[in-house]
């Protein structure tokens, strides 16, 4: 019998629902690779002692995830000007005898906007993965962005360090925005789940694209009318699957986990 002999992982805490193991195990096997994906569960106190670990047992690479993403980035080599930019790593892998670090959450996000023009984006929501987000535009070069939260303060933090405009939550209807994006829970399957945090009638009369990071559901409320308004959607499902694939081929020296069965593998998690 053959064993997997390269070992990857993710760290957080908790780690209860993180579908990263699956997905990564499940794409060794899709594509023949010898790799096998755990999930370490470790408190702050202990993410030292695990980047030790990585060095001495050989990781050969993996996933770093909440609350560690900030931390992870002063226990690696090296890190992406990317990863430094938006001060925290969500991957780790190996470039020789260096530890790197990247953010693949920034790449995930830009993915499904590559060769798309925006003229202004505006961005609802000034949460951990509103950061990717912004980061994420500010690479892709679009030249106007609006930040709006319904917590001000952390809009006006945010927008600071992004140099992006922020305006109070109630006025998030007035920029004439190409693309939305929504980083808020609202929508979220859940209690939120007939939530969204962008009206309607705000949408008739004027194209974009809505993308909206939230993907349980995979049809969220916003997505539903931003469609029937005559707007493109984009779900996070898309983002998520491609910070994955992102990271699975810096491991993996570049072999592509399929795009199209990663996307069912996901659903199939999900149970959507
Ligand atoms: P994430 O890591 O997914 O970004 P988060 O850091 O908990 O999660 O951020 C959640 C975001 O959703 C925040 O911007 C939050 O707004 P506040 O900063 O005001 O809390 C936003 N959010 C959650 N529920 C909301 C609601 N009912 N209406 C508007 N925004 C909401």
């Amino acid at each position: 019998m053959d064993f997997p002999t390269k070992l990857f992982g993710i760290v957080g805490y908790p780690l209860g629902h993180s579908m990263s193991p699956a997905l990564h195990n499940w794409g060794f096997h899709e594509v023949d690779f010898p790799g096998v994906y755990l999930a370490w569960s470790e408190p702050e106190d202990k993410l030292t002692d695990f980047f030790n670990a990585v060095r001495t047992l050989k990781i050969l690479g993996g996933n770093i995830t909440i609350p560690h993403k900030v931390a992870a980035l002063k226990l690696v080599d090296k890190v992406t000007d990317r990863a430094k930019n938006i001060g925290a790593i969500n991957t780790y892998y190996w470039e020789g005898d260096n530890l790197c670090g990247e953010n693949t959450d920034v790449i995930g996000f830009m993915a499904p906007l590559k060769g798309k023009k925006f003229k202004h984006a505006l961005v609802l929501g000034a949460g951990g993965v509103s950061r990717a987000v912004l980061a994420g535009l500010k690479e892709l070069g679009v030249p106007s962005i609006t930040l709006a939260n319904r917590t001000q303060e952390k809009a006006a933090t945010l927008g600071k360090e992004f140099g992006v405009t922020v305006i109070p939550w109630d006025e998030r209807m007035k920029p004439d925005a190409d693309l939305i994006v929504n980083a808020t829970s609202e929508g979220m399957k859940g209690d939120q789940v007939n939530m969204t945090p962008y009206e309607a009638s705000a949408l008739a009369g004027r194209t974009g694209l809505v993308y909206d990071i939230v993907y349980n559901p995979l049809e969220t409320r916003l997505i539903r009318e931003a469609k029937a308004a005559g707007w493109q959607v984009e779900s996070g499902l898309t983002m998520f699957v491609e910070q994955a694939r992102a990271g699975f081929a810096l491991w993996t020296g570049g072999i592509e986990m399929p795009y199209e069965k990663a996307v069912e593998k996901v659903k199939h998690l999900l149970g959507l």
